[in-house]
């Protein structure tokens, strides 16, 4: 007979290679609080039912909270020979309180048992992570408020386009966050639901109350069907999206950043503190953060690719290709709550070079689309409008000048609905002003975006608040 805990069915002891690759413990072991909750709610479930006495609880719980404040002080010793969390807590608590421990295990398995520890691990994480989002947004909405009245050209195909307010692109990536947290809502409703009681795959033959032990975890409901129970990753998938999306967001922001910060483009300066100098170059700072917030989009992206992968061949209900499931969102968790950490600092920090991307504008093509409008607006058809700018483009850039260096004498050459008000209407301050329309970039339309975003905020906190209290019997 094998030492193992299935022991009983083998005649010699598993390969040590096999053991080795078999093990969770190196990773599940950061769910150990979810594990011994569960397990209380499990046993206290079983003795409400008389399928264990009162006394076996009793040595089961304190037998628990002994062996969680172990891990706690990292006095506990992990065994790899024990696999994974569940077995390596329930053969301790077996070793110190004798059979009671031996009886924890009635009407569960490893099986609903993992599920639940996940469900329970995600959906804390998701309230720490909701937090950090909100302080990027925070971030967003301070540095927007700040440099209200800068404004920069606005890019398509990376050419400058029109000129934007610096707080209206700011805002751009505040609605893409929120969406988000939006993203981050479902992922909660999905993970709050609880498998435990499904056992293996089956249910049980023991009067058990999965509804009873989803209360006592905080869950709001639990599974309708014990092999979808076990088997159901869909909620990792989708939070794997969602720290996907959320990373391409950082990763597109962190774009700009890097191109921002070139001394080609001088647009802002990021805060040394967020920044990296050259071992070799003594002149350079690096936006290294920027950077490896894109790069590491990447590896999240793939953890999401893999989980997908991994699933789309699994019969039902629980195969052991599962296991690989938590790496993935272990380390998605850590990234990208590394990467909100540090963003809701950096962007609150930088500074941005109003002076200079308003120096740009001046001496930009930016302000066309306006002095088409002009024309259109006293009757010339837009498409004829657009014709006559872009001949008074090319004339500018064979002069080297811009276009409000055109004498009106020139304007007026090129169509006689010119008049003096043409240099007013492509000013780049009125080219701003008058992209009034709703969700452009006027300053009276960016300042409802701020408003409203005041007010996401405040919404979101109160979500995040609530979130943070369902798990707080983890803490
Ligand atoms: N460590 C395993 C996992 O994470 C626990 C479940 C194992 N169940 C089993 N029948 N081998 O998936």
């Amino acid at each position: 007979m094998s030492e193992a805990m299935w022991g009983g069915r083998f005649s010699k002891a598993e390969e040590k290679s096999t053991q080795d690759f078999n093990a969770s413990i190196s990773f599940d072991c950061r769910m150990y609080r979810e594990d011994i909750a569960g397990s209380l709610a499990h046993a206290a479930m079983l003795a409400n039912h008389h399928i264990i006495s009162q006394k076996d609880l009793e040595d089961i719980t304190s037998g628990l909270k002994t062996i969680r404040k172990q891990i706690d002080d990292g006095e506990f010793p992990f065994s790899v020979a024990l696999e994974d969390i569940h077995m390596n807590v329930e053969k301790r608590l077996t070793d110190a309180i004798g059979d009671a421990g031996a009886r924890l295990h009635t009407a569960r398995s490893r099986n609903d048992q993992a599920a639940v520890d996940t469900h329970m691990y995600v959906r804390r994480q998701i309230g720490r992570l909701a937090e950090k989002l909100i302080a990027v947004e925070e971030s967003l909405l301070e540095i927007s408020k700040k440099y209200d009245d800068v404004i920069l050209p606005g890019y398509t195909h990376l050419q400058r386009a029109q000129p934007v307010l610096f707080a209206h692109h700011m805002m751009a990536y505040f609605a893409m966050l929120a969406r988000d947290f939006r993203r981050l809502e479902d992922c909660f409703y999905m993970a709050d639901t609880s498998p435990l009681g499904a056992c293996a795959l089956a249910g049980t033959t023991y009067p058990t109350d999965p509804q009873e032990t989803a209360k006592a975890l905080h869950f709001s409901k639990c599974y309708g069907n014990s092999l979808d129970a076990v088997s159901d990753r869909d909620y990792l998938m989708e939070f794997l999206s969602f720290a996907s999306i959320c990373m391409v967001h950082l990763s597109r922001l962190s774009e700009e950043f890097i191109l921002w910060s070139t001394s080609e483009f001088h647009f802002i300066e990021l805060d040394d503190g967020y920044c990296t100098g050259s071992s070799i170059m003594p002149q350079k700072k690096n936006p290294d953060i920027c950077e490896l917030v894109r790069g590491k989009t990447g590896r999240v992206i793939g953890h999401l690719m893999a989980l997908l992968t991994m699933m789309k061949g699994l019969p039902l209900a629980y195969d052991k290709d599962m296991q690989e499931d938590k790496e993935g969102v272990f380390d998605a968790i850590d990234t990208l709550g590394f990467a909100l950490d540090i963003y809701a600092g950096m962007i609150r920090t930088m500074t941005v070079n109003g002076e200079h991307t308003r120096a740009v504008l001046e001496g930009d093509f930016s302000n066309a689309t306006d002095m088409a409008d002009y024309l259109a607006k006293k009757g010339l058809p837009f498409r004829k409008a657009h014709a006559v700018v872009g001949q008074a483009v090319a004339q500018c850039i064979a002069q080297h000048k811009v276009l409000k260096d055109l004498t009106l004498d020139e304007f007026r050459a090129m169509s006689p609905l010119f008049e003096a008000d043409i240099y007013d209407a492509i000013d780049i301050e009125t080219c701003v002003r008058n992209r009034d329309s709703y969700g452009g970039t006027s300053p009276a339309q960016v300042v409802r975006q701020m408003k409203e975003a005041a007010e996401t905020i405040a919404f979101m906190k109160k979500q995040a608040a609530e979130w943070k209290a369902v798990s707080a019997f983890l803490e």
